[in-house]
Parts: structure tokens; sequence; C-alpha cells
């Protein structure tokens, strides 16, 4: 389970964005769990609904919020079993004002993230207010899943094309590796011209790269808690 600091300023945001983001859930949904300290939150507040007899089916985006999941007996599935969700909750390491395009991943979970959230119907979006940004990258680096094999030469074709990637490491110095078996190359994104569609479509032909956090046209809405309440931004 993620933990979260009780000390976390922005843990109250969270909480209230979590809370508001759970309460969309309908009976009879099938939902897909996000990953993250938020995800986290709103786990927790669907376990509360459904201990209240909320009927739902999910599937988690990682290993640590199905762990959450089943702790909190909320009835857990799979895409044997499911083949479409109504609606995925998840959180995002920042959120474009305007575009709500999204840069996702630094929890580790992008690749599941972004085939639960390509599977919902609906992407809802959860964040305290410092997640909103101008300008994409302007805040966190983009997490790029990479093969392990050669990933020296992946890193080599991502440089190349202008990314300045750096391999995410544990505090053992050792590479992380996701719940998929890979590695995460953390990328900076250029501040002036950036076009993230064009980023996006040179990601994914880069040989050695499984996938890329970016979420781009993908999130319908953004619920954004605050000192008072919460707001909603929905997709133009
Ligand atoms: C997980 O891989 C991420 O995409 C998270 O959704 C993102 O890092 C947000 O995490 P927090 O809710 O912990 O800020």
């Amino acid at each position: 389970m993620t933990n979260i600091s009780q000390t976390d300023p922005a843990v109250d945001a969270k909480r209230r964005a979590a809370v508001w983001a759970a309460s969309q859930i309908e009976d009879g949904m099938k939902v897909g769990l996000g990953s993250g300290s938020t995800s986290a939150l709103v786990i927790e507040e669907v376990g509360r609904r459904v201990a209240e007899g909320l009927k739902i089916t999910a599937i988690a985006t990682s290993e640590a919020s199905q762990k959450q999941a089943l702790e909190l007996k909320i009835p857990m599935s799979d895409f044997a079993h499911l083949s479409k969700l109504d609606l995925t909750i998840d959180g995002a390491d920042e959120v474009q004002e305007g575009t709500l395009y999204l840069i996702k991943g630094h929890g580790g979970a992008l690749l599941r993230e972004k085939i639960v959230a390509t599977a919902s119907k609906k992407l809802l979006i959860a964040v305290d207010p410092r997640k909103l940004v101008k300008t994409l990258g302007s805040v966190f680096a983009l997490p790029v899943e990479i093969v392990p094999f050669g990933f020296e030469t992946t890193m080599t074709r991502l440089r190349d094309l202008g990314f300045a990637p750096e391999l995410r490491l544990k505090d053992d110095g050792k590479p992380y590796v996701t719940d998929g078996q890979h590695y995460i190359a953390h990328c900076a994104l250029p501040q002036v011209g950036f076009d993230a569609m064009e980023a996006a479509e040179k990601l994914k032909a880069t040989l050695g790269v499984v996938e890329h956090g970016l979420f781009l046209g993908m999130a319908s809405r953004v619920v954004i808690g605050g000192p008072e309440g919460i707001q909603v931004l929905e997709a133009r």
C-alpha cells in the first residue's frame, strides 16, 4: 500500500479530490483503480463505499493498488474476464491547463495505467492544485518505460532525440524495476517549442521504448482538491 504522510501539506486537498472522484462510481460499474498516493485515497474511499453496499468490479493499475483493494475487500477482476471498463480514476504528476494533457508514471505504473485507462470509457484524474501546469515537463521529467536488455542503447536513442534521459534508480543505486519488469528513463522535456503529440509519436517509434507517460486526450475530467472544496475541469 502507498504510504501517505500525515504531514504532507497536500494530503487534505488530495483527499477532497479522491473522495469526490470515488463518489462518481455508481452501482454495477466496472472500475479502473489508479496508482500513487491520491489513488490510494480513492481506493480507501471506494473500499468504504463497498463495505456500505456499493456493487462494483475493479481492475488495478499496479500490484500495490491490487493489494490495497483486496485488503479492503473490493471485488477485483482482470482483462480475461472484463474487456471494457466504465470509469478509471487515477492521479497524475502534471495536468496541463486547457488541454488536460497529463504526465503520469512517477509512481512507476504508467504502462498498466495506460492500458487500464485506454480500456475505460472515461478517465477521471484526481489531483491537488500543485499538479496544474502551463507547460508539460515544467515540474516533472517524463517517465518512459524501457526494456532492460540493451537499455544503454535505448537511452542513447532517447538522447539523440533530445530527451536527456536519466535512468531511474532505487536508493541502493540499482535500476528501479516496474511491475512489468521494465526500467524507467526520466526524460527532461524542452520547455520552449515542445509539441506533446510529436514527442509522443517519436517516443512510440523508438526501439526499446515500451510506453511513455504522456497521456494526451485521455482525461475526460480532472478534479482538483483545494483547501475549501473541489474544482472540476472538463475536457473540451
Ligand atoms: C503512478 O505511476 C503515477 O502516474 C501517479 O498517478 C502519479 O505519480 C500521481 O501520484 P500521486 O497521487 O502520489 O501524486
